[in-house]
């Protein structure tokens, strides 16, 4: 498939100081951008950065047909870009295509068309510590018209944002009861833009508690834990590392939970995927063997969690006391930028 590449005159990077830049709030200087008619793919091109012109009528900002990913680019101290893991992102993707009703994207548009435009872009790739260019490809229904249908026509896109540190704070995290993020049978393993949407009122309930995240639980008998805001989460009891099983479809494969159940075999602890309540979790608070609590995903990698409020029962952690999460946070960060041997191949050399 060819992917024409269209070129921006001059760059918007001059403007732009590639230090401690807030996420997802800068755009480099060019996208790709795709369509898909009746299952054919095509107009595969690379250009400036620029607007969408999309009529008022268009299907995904009606029945929410859209989905998307996120991924980061990493350059070394030699100045060479590597994406982290990307197959597995693309991956992902048409599995969300498939629960959407939507087209799977080809491999050479995603993933060359991905790895063209950060070396196009590959000057937006910040060259220090923890800062990476994060990559957004996501496609949406395109049809002029009004009627609950899957669209004909889908725009398949992707854009990249340089971002600085994620410094995030140890986490104070509420328990949610009420409010379900996904349950058996619906949409919680994709990722479609409705789930973020859907997702919004219980955490904005949350803030105005004074938490900074919300833990969402099953959605029959809100007992079992599932993921922590956008990021899946582990609990070290003991010396088990345990994480929510993918069993019911209710939770994101998310790959930096994979990679981080790998560090942990090689870290020596027993790995466990499977369903965990909250009762085992306050059993092991209260018998003092529940230590590093933490949440893995893209944006942070790994965020440690502080403070967990079930009910009426808060459980503190002193996280400085904590070996794991920072370890695997630290290993991670060194196989990125090249300090580690990538020894699991998941770095792909643009
Ligand atoms: C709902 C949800 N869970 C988990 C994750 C973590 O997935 P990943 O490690 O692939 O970023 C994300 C972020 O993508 C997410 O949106």
């Amino acid at each position: 498939m060819d992917i024409s590449i269209r070129k921006s005159e001059g760059s918007k990077l001059q403007d732009l100081n590639l230090e401690n830049i807030p996420f997802g709030k800068y755009f480099t200087d060019h996208m790709l951008e795709a369509d898909c008619e009746n299952g054919e793919w095509k107009n595969v091109e690379i250009k400036p950065y620029q607007p969408l012109l999309l009529s008022p009528s268009v299907a995904a900002l009606h029945y929410g047909q859209a989905i998307f990913e996120g991924i980061k680019a990493y350059k070394n101290n030699e100045g060479e870009a590597f994406i982290f893991r990307p197959k597995d992102n693309f991956k992902r993707f048409n599995i969300s295509a498939e629960r959407m009703q939507m087209p799977a994207v080809p491999e050479e548009i995603f993933m060359e068309g991905m790895r063209q435009l950060i070396a196009l872009d590959k000057n937006w790739i910040p060259n220090k510590p923890d800062h990476a260019l994060y990559i957004r490809p996501f496609m949406f229904s395109s049809d002029e018209v009004i009627g609950v249908r899957p669209s004909e026509t889908y725009k398949f896109m992707i854009i990249l944002s340089p971002t600085g540190p994620y410094y995030s704070e140890p986490m104070r995290i509420y328990v949610e009861e009420q409010y379900v993020r996904a349950a058996p049978g619906g949409v919680g393993y994709a990722k479609a833009a409705g789930n973020y949407g859907a997702a919004m009122y219980a955490t904005a309930e949350a803030k105005k508690k004074g938490y900074d995240q919300v833990l969402w639980m099953d959605a029959y008998e809100h007992k079992y834990v599932q993921e922590c805001g956008t990021m899946n989460v582990f609990f070290i009891i003991g010396n088990t590392a345990i994480t929510p099983d993918l069993g019911q479809g209710t939770i994101l494969d998310g790959v930096t939970r994979q990679s981080t159940l790998t560090l942990l075999k090689e870290m020596g602890l027993t790995v466990e995927e499977r369903p965990l309540s909250i009762e085992e979790i306050m059993d092991a608070y209260k018998d003092g063997s529940l230590h590093d609590v933490f949440g893995t995903g893209t944006a942070a990698t790994i965020s440690l969690i502080k403070e967990l409020r079930y009910k009426d029962f808060d459980m503190k952690f002193d996280v400085n006391s904590w070996k794991t999460g920072p370890t695997i946070k630290k290993w991670m960060a060194d196989i990125r930028e090249g300090r580690r041997e990538d020894k699991y191949n998941w770095m792909q050399k643009v």
